[in-house]
């Protein structure tokens, strides 16, 4: 007998969750909630939503699930893995109290400053502060952060004096404090970690495409596409991610009550010479990192997954491919402002195979309404491909997205540009 899983959430993430759990051998039934269109087609959707902890924690338990792969973050905060815990029911993604390192930057910074990990200096701000003043002596450009989880949109990195005058200003008043942190100049990478109290596991690193634009201009997103492997956290740098901020946090955290186990993010910037710093930890998968690193892992992802949330990964190291991923995504009209919605999505959405590699579509913010496909948010989906190399992946995701269409979308034509 196999074993069932539920996957909580709904983004492209949790689609290619779903896909690496029903390609696993050792899966029998998928289930996802809420889901969308893409997992609909492969799994089984419930109508309950991430936030609703209590209600993940019901169909969990009425579905007998063997695992809980927990999708995004405000249900971790909220605790939705310690409820499951609870219930004696693993759950692949940390407590609440793990969860902190994603649901306040200021106590993730604390964390780093006593473990000595090397990241941006910061100040707090309050109403007490003389503002012109700390802006300053910071100088151009300014890096403010909100302490709460703002869903990619708590971060404001500006050469605008005024911009983040006004932004501090706002942040004070809504929140009674705001971080200003020194500028780190250099490359960013995704490196994801899987940990439990026996062990870590760094999957291949990527790299996300957080601004809107072309070029790496404009507004911040929640993500415009990735690659994987990133070739910019070569070797060293990546064995120095490892020493220097990996193993001291996973000793960190191993050594807590309740010991970390899921998929903790570093955002890595790396500096001209080669030296990682943290911007930020997430302590989930990322969106879209997930979409082109669970393509490479090999082995067994519902035996991994369960391995960590039962605290024994160590035995159950994970094997990579060769293989490159990259994928593109596809946003709707006004995102990341508020993006229009439902509007039909048409094309050929079969997966395209040819002698190079494959491309497919990750479903995000999509639905099926009256039989129709019609987008739900402002990601709506993502073309991926995948190929032994970097190039022939971007252009497979490239020649599959020109399949889809929908109205007033909009996609970057320049995704990999910093590895290619
Ligand atoms: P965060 O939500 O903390 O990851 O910030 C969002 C984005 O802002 C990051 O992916 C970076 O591109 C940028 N950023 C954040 N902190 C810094 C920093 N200290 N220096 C330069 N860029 C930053
Ligand atoms: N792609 C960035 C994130 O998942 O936070």
């Amino acid at each position: 007998m196999g074993r069932t899983v539920l996957i909580v959430g709904g983004g492209g993430r949790e689609h290619a969750l779903a896909i690496g759990l029903v390609e696993s051998p050792s899966v029998d039934s998928v289930h996802v909630a809420p889901g969308n269109a893409g997992t609909e087609a492969i799994a089984t959707n419930h109508d309950v939503s991430a936030a609703d902890v209590v209600g993940q924690v019901e169909l969990a338990k009425s579905l007998g699930v063997d695992l809980v792969v927990v999708g995004p973050e405000a249900p971790l905060v909220a605790g939705l893995s310690d409820l499951l815990r609870t219930e004696g029911i693993p759950s692949f993604g940390p407590h609440a109290a793990g969860a902190m390192l994603e649901g306040s930057k200021d106590f993730a910074k604390q964390v780093m400053l006593d473990l000595e990990i090397p990241t941006a200096k910061v100040q707090h701000l309050t109403a007490e502060i003389d503002l012109d003043e700390a802006v300053d002596k910071w100088g151009a450009p300014w890096v403010v952060k909100r302490d709460v989880l703002a869903g990619g949109k708590g971060v404001v990195v500006t050469d605008n004096r005024d911009e983040a005058l006004d932004f501090i200003t706002e942040s004070i008043e809504s929140d009674g404090m705001v971080l200003l942190e020194e500028f780190l100049s250099g490359e960013e990478a995704s490196m994801l970690v899987m940990m439990d109290e026996s062990g870590f596991v760094a999957l291949p690193c990527s790299q996300d495409h957080k601004r809107v634009s072309e070029g790496d201009v404009g507004l911040n997103t929640g993500g415009m596409g990735a690659y994987a492997p990133a070739p910019v956290a070569t070797e060293l740098v990546r064995s120095r991610a490892i020493s220097e901020i990996v193993e001291p946090m996973h000793k960190h955290l191993s050594s807590q009550e309740i010991p970390y186990r899921g998929c903790l993010y570093v955002g890595l910037m790396i500096d001209g010479d080669g030296a990682p710093s943290v911007v930020e930890y997430n302590v989930r998968f990322g969106d879209p990192e997930t979409q082109v690193t669970i393509p490479l892992i090999d082995s067994d992802l519902c035996e991994l997954l369960l391995a960590v949330a039962e605290g024994r990964l160590a035995d159950s190291m994970p094997t990579f491919s060769d293989n490159h991923a990259l994928t593109v995504v596809l946003a709707a009209e006004g995102y990341p402002g508020p993006p229009v919605k439902g509007r039909e999505i048409s094309g050929d959405f079969s997966d395209l195979i040819d002698s190079k590699g494959r491309a497919f579509i990750h479903h995000a913010g999509t639905e099926i309404r009256d039989e129709k496909l019609v987008s739900t948010g402002g990601r709506v989906l993502a073309s991926t491909g995948i190929s032994s190399s970097l190039s022939d992946a971007q252009s497979l995701a490239y020649e599959m997205l020109s399949r889809v269409h929908l109205e007033g979308s909009h996609f970057r034509r320049d995704i990999g540009h910093r590895a290619l």
